[in-house]
């Protein structure tokens, strides 16, 4: 558990603790390793299952192994960061922000920005993609359910954005009874809603647009762990004001805490004065 007095410090420790900077460990190359991947798809069909789910596609082996051992070893590196919430009837877990995996596990930013992944991604969404904004704590954060009852009830992954945000939702570690719940069609009132269920082995990938998919994360029982990684990838990235100040009160109340949200803030400010 990191105490916040911890998050603005960049020490030279801090970065030989990396998990991506460990000399025995040699990075993947990214690009690579997607496209070695996604080119054995049937991506015409997966394109067409996108879009009968109402933009959800869940795939349970995605990952090159060697980019998931690397995601593995940093989720387990950064164990020490997590930032652990509790919200009443809501959620509970814990989560590591953009702004810490930048500083300890380069890797995954590199991963969240491979052209090869984006280039899949809108080929299957059929929008333009783009990352998120640099102030986005979600835009990509690892989610820990590490103690019994860590869950998160039913929502959307609601845009704040103008455009529409897409979620890429990568199984890391899965050593619990967790499972995604979800509703497709909940939006359409001409197709009834159609429930499912699925359990994200390391590696599997579950892709939606935020805003149609309703989900939940059942409850972990003891002793369990589970890690899971989501990329944030919007059509638009402008958000209007009122807006913005919605979107970083709930992810410092329900997500990463005040000061990793305004931190950002707090810097542009000082540069701007
Ligand atoms: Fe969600």
């Amino acid at each position: 558990m990191s105490t916040h007095a911890e998050d603005d410090v960049i020490s030279p420790m801090s970065t030989e603790r990396s998990p991506s900077s460990s000399p025995t460990t040699a990075a993947p190359n990214v690009d690579r390793a997607v496209a070695n991947r996604t080119r054995t798809f049937d991506n015409p069909r997966l394109r067409k299952d996108f879009a009968a789910q109402d933009a959800f596609l869940y795939l349970e082996d995605f990952l090159a192994p060697e980019v998931t051992a690397q995601l593995v070893q940093s989720a387990r590196g950064l164990l020490g960061e997590v930032n652990r919430n509790y919200l009443p009837g809501h959620k509970q877990g814990g989560s590591v922000s953009r702004h810490t995996i930048d500083r300890l596990a380069p890797f995954i930013a590199e991963l969240y920005r491979s052209k090869e992944l984006i280039g899949w991604l809108e080929q299957l969404s059929g929008d333009k993609l783009q990352v998120s904004p640099a102030d986005d704590p979600h835009a990509y954060a690892l989610y820990y359910y590490t103690r019994a009852g860590d869950h998160i009830g039913w929502h959307y992954d609601t845009s704040y954005y103008d455009g529409r945000r897409y979620t890429l939702l990568l199984g890391v570690i899965d050593e619990s009874s967790c499972r995604l719940d979800y509703e497709l069609h909940t939006r359409n009132p001409d197709v009834p809603d159609q429930p499912g269920s699925v359990q994200i082995p390391p590696g599997g990938l579950v892709f939606f647009d935020g805003d149609k998919l309703r989900h939940r994360i059942t409850p972990a029982a003891a002793n369990e762990m589970r890690v899971s990684l989501t990329f944030e990838y919007v059509t638009d990235p402008n958000m209007r004001p009122w807006r913005r100040f919605i979107s970083n009160m709930k992810d410092a109340i329900a997500y990463f805490g005040f000061r990793q949200v305004f931190r950002q803030m707090t810097r542009r400010g000082k540069d701007h004065a």
